[in-house]
């Protein structure tokens, strides 16, 4: 199924110049100044687009992605080449960008759709050349992963995610209820910022986390919700408002991401803390595992950034080499490859500052 290797180079490798890595850099840069190096059929090249490196767990899904492909480098020999697009949340943009990665040769594609619809024109572009596909992170719909058997998904299970995030809140509930219960009235109120509409990871996120609160027999009072779109500043001003409006009413602040967590936090400012609600977020990134260090934030959900960057570039490995992909990455369904979550909290915090 593999068409014959051209030289790829993607001379607008977007990342902003202090988040590029020296190394994909100055290769991409070589790369450009040699009119595209001619073919190098030893060499692999990936093309990721991302919806946006303006994404706090994106840009570290990015970084591994580079760490990753220097890794690869040294345990197989071969050499590596990653080009980067920043779709700047443009679907239109990221059609463009995939576009330049084929006509320009690219062997694997790893694409963060910006909106998860498109998947199946993209689908059709990389089926059409014969390039493998691994869409992550946004999720698109079976229909659109089985058009064709080199379509893959790397992620991790976001209904898993709002449970154990929910979980964090029951068992700060059951151990600690006076504390929670700040009404007294049995009842858990609770605000819930919300990621992106239309992403998996916003509906499921907040179905399941008040659903395992709600299964632990936990009686709860949704007192508002609304999406801040992933955003720290966004969700910053929400929480500004149901602060105004709920005062200490407010219990549990539920964010479908630690961004918004962090955004709650940043509301919170000028509120003494013994009046500030308990938080909860999902991702693990560095600012939040600080947060649950200094106390702020009471717990998170690790999403293993690291994990799916490995997994990825481990795939297109062996689709590149011909090789069997359920040797390189377990792989469920034929297409799926899971990565999964973690509670973080005080107790063990200190396994996520190592890693
Ligand atoms: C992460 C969010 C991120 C989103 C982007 C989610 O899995 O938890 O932090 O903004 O993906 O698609």
């Amino acid at each position: 199924m593999r068409r014959k290797i051209k030289s790829c180079c993607f001379p607008s490798c977007r990342l902003p110049a202090g988040k590029r890595s020296a190394p994909a850099f100055l290769l991409a840069a070589l790369l450009f100044l040699s009119g595209c190096g001619g073919s190098q059929d030893d060499s692999l090249r990936i093309g990721a687009a991302l919806y946006t490196q303006d994404d706090t767990f994106i840009s570290t899904v990015a970084q591994n992605l580079e760490w990753m492909v220097r890794e690869a480098e040294k345990e197989t020999g071969k050499k590596v080449t990653l080009f980067i697009a920043d779709g700047r949340s443009s679907q239109n943009t990221q059609m463009d960008q995939v576009d330049r990665f084929l006509a320009r040769g690219c062997d694997v594609l790893c694409v963060n759709l910006v909106d998860r619809t498109a998947a199946a024109v993209i689908a059709d572009k990389a089926e059409a050349e014969g390039v493998p596909l691994i869409f992550f992170n946004r999720q698109p719909v079976e229909e659109d992963i089985q058009r064709w058997d080199q379509i893959y998904y790397v992620g991790a299970d976001a209904r898993e995610s709002g449970e154990l995030q929910g979980r964090l809140v029951l068992d700060a509930w059951r151990t600690n209820r006076e504390a929670l219960d700040r009404s007294g009235d049995g009842i858990l109120q609770y605000v819930m910022l919300e990621g992106e509409p239309g992403h998996q990871d916003s509906l499921l996120r907040t179905e399941y986390s008040i659903k395992a609160v709600t299964d632990g027999g936990v009686e709860v009072e949704k007192l508002a919700n609304e999406t801040a779109n992933w955003n720290r500043a966004q969700a910053a001003a929400r929480t500004a408002q149901w602060l105004e409006e709920f005062g200490e009413g407010i219990e549990v602040i539920f964010a479908n991401n630690d961004d918004m967590a962090l955004g709650a936090i940043d509301a919170l400012a000028d509120t003494p803390r013994d009046l500030w609600p308990l938080i909860v977020g999902v991702d693990a990134t560095a600012p939040a595992l600080e947060a649950v260090a200094a106390g702020q934030l009471y717990g998170t959900v690790h999403n293993d950034g690291r994990g799916q960057a490995q997994a990825m570039i481990r795939l297109a490995l062996a689709l590149w080499n011909g090789e069997s992909p359920s040797q390189a990455v377990k792989l469920e369904d034929g297409h799926y490859v899971w990565l999964p979550y973690r509670q973080v909290t005080l107790e063990n915090l200190e396994e996520f500052l190592e890693e």
